[in-house]
């Protein structure tokens, strides 16, 4: 539930970092921002779907660091939210104990979501290296893997390296 909840403000919050990052005539970091909020929608979503047999209201609980600030700082910001996910909401610990609790997809879901957010991050530092430079990043293509929220900024995969559908899975970001 948490994680849900935690995946849906990222989500939002990426879409404010998209716009903020536009408003900067920024359009590549802007691009990748976009392709990210998808990526988070896509692992929130896979949270949501295994939260149908609990047919109650429930409510989360979650913090997702957010602000009004430019875009270095606000890819600052997101690189220390991977930072957490990684160490902190998503570590091997934390799959374990669904393991005990037999949620096979819930710990699959984690898995997916450590690897995606490790992936976020080391493409969110290399943006953010050029960003510093007052530069703008390359326009490159990014792709999503609708099923895991795999992210690749360049060529388009055959396969998703995490949960191996084919490129006809992925959305592409122009
Ligand atoms: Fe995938």
């Amino acid at each position: 539930m948490n994680a849900f909840g935690g995946k849906s403000q990222s989500h939002v919050r990426y879409r404010y970092f998209a716009a903020q990052a536009e408003a900067e005539k920024l359009p590549n970091v802007a691009r990748l921002f976009r392709a990210i909020a998808y990526s988070e929608y896509i692992q929130a979503s896979n949270y949501h779907l295994k939260l149908g047999h609990l047919e109650r209201i429930f409510t989360t609980s979650s913090i997702v660091t957010c602000g009004f600030g430019n875009t270095k700082k606000n890819l600052a910001l997101a690189i220390t939210g991977k930072e957490f996910g990684i160490t902190e909401m998503y570590p091997p610990e934390y799959k374990g104990l669904t393991k005990s609790r037999k949620e096979k997809i819930t710990e699959r879901n984690l898995l997916w979501n450590y690897l995606v957010e490790r992936l976020h991050k080391k493409l969110l530092e290399k943006v953010k290296k050029v960003i510093d430079k007052n530069h703008d990043i390359e326009p490159k293509s990014i792709h999503i893997c609708r099923v895991c929220g795999y992210t690749r900024r360049g060529e388009l995969p055959n396969k998703c390296p995490i949960c191996k559908v084919t490129k006809e899975k992925f959305t592409t970001f122009t």
